[in-house]
């Protein structure tokens, strides 16, 4: 049965295939610790690694690669940005469509260390809610949920009228929409490498503006400042205790090549077309309702629901009897779900890539039809 991957928000599918290459290339030619040694393997993978700090600054229009951090993931970076970050006792505006990497780490804060928070549902709620305890402003640039685009430019102004710092959740977004460190005024940015990125899983990023300050929340080897009984406060080094992920940086990096070869905007422009054109499908047919963005603007992920099918049983008639993979539930987003008259039943998600294409959208508009003549 040929198989249809309808499920890009949670691990893009397939890679290029540069991907692959370059992910066995570091096993087998740059299979060193990086920044562990002088010998020719390991000053080898630094120098590859150093290359992706820069292409990412590149890409992202970050200022200094140095701030750059590699992590094991988004919700690594997320955890660094809001605990070391956010200060004690200051009031965070959030929205209602974070996922829990960000909700979590948001209500530790609330019980542990008196954070007050406020949610709105988009960034045009976000002025009219800040107060002089306000210090942050933490978005979910792309909902993982029903594809609802926060306006990071408003934003970026917002944060930078009432000085606050600005976290951006971009693990939806990244490869997907333009952002910009400096234009968009933002003060950290949170990536994942395995999405639109096209990376291999365990791979993230934390990159944090140069006035940016924050404290360390894990602490370990660095491979230099080896005498220092505390975490050295240097970046990148402050936020890399550990082993990196070789294997995982390279994969991020070709996923950076991949995309600039494509050009964002085609990217953009490709998934943009099959989102469109399965939201029009899905409004001509019966017994579908339909969860799309709360703004003017439509990521490519949105979410239904079959009236009368438990969403769980609509995945599997999806997979079993149509090879169409999707995921149903509540995709780690509690409040979204709250928000989007779900927090019960779940719903149905499919989440577009660059490599769908538009009869793969016409196959699952008939799958789905098919479904709902049958009940
Ligand atoms: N956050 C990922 C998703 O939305 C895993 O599926």
């Amino acid at each position: 049965m040929k198989i249809y991957y309808f499920d890009n928000s949670a691990t893009s599918s397939p890679k290029p295939e540069s991907i692959y290459k370059v992910v066995e290339s570091a096993m087998k030619e740059f299979n060193a610790n990086p920044g562990r040694a002088g010998h020719r393997k390991a000053v080898e993978a630094g120098r590859k690694i150093y290359e992706v700090r820069e292409k990412i600054a590149k890409f992202f229009n970050i200022k200094n690669s140095l701030n750059i951090a590699f992590t094991a993931n988004a919700t690594e970076s997320l955890n660094f940005a809001i605990k070391g970050g956010i200060p004690q006792n200051s009031h965070v505006i959030t929205t209602n469509f974070e996922h829990n990497s960000v909700l979590r780490p948001l209500f530790y804060m609330q019980d542990e260390k008196d954070i007050k928070l406020t949610f709105v549902n988009t960034y045009d709620e976000i002025e009219k809610n800040i107060t002089s305890e306000t210090k942050a402003v933490v978005i979910n640039h792309i909902s993982n949920v029903n594809g609802t685009i926060q306006n990071i430019e408003e934003i970026g102004k917002i944060c930078k009228k009432h000085n606050l710092l600005f976290i951006l959740d971009a693990s939806q977004s990244a490869g997907y929409s333009y952002i910009d460190m400096e234009k968009h005024n933002i003060s950290i940015l949170c990536l994942t490498g395995h999405k639109s990125i096209f990376g291999i899983q365990g791979i993230g990023a934390i990159c944090i503006k140069d006035e940016i300050k924050i404290e360390p929340i894990l602490e370990g080897g660095t491979g230099s400042f080896s005498k220092l009984s505390r975490q050295p406060k240097e970046m990148p080094e402050m936020l890399e205790a550990g082993t990196l992920n070789t294997p995982g940086i390279l994969s991020l990096g070709a996923g950076i090549d991949f995309i600039n070869e494509i050009g964002l905007k085609n990217i953009k422009k490709h998934e943009d077309i099959l989102i469109e054109k399965f939201i029009i499908g899905l409004n001509k047919l019966e017994k579908i309702k339909v969860y799309k963005s709360f703004t003017k603007d439509q990521g490519p992920v949105v979410s239904l629901n079959i009236e009368g099918i438990d969403s769980g049983d609509l995945a599997q008639i999806l997979d079993e009897e149509f090879g169409i993979l999707v995921r149903p539930g509540f995709h780690c987003a509690p409040l979204a779900h709250k928000a989007i008259g779900t927090y019960e039943i779940g719903a149905v998600r499919f989440s577009f890539g660059y490599f769908n294409t538009e009869e793969e959208i016409d196959y699952a508009l008939d799958a789905l039809k098919n479904i709902t003549l049958q009940i």
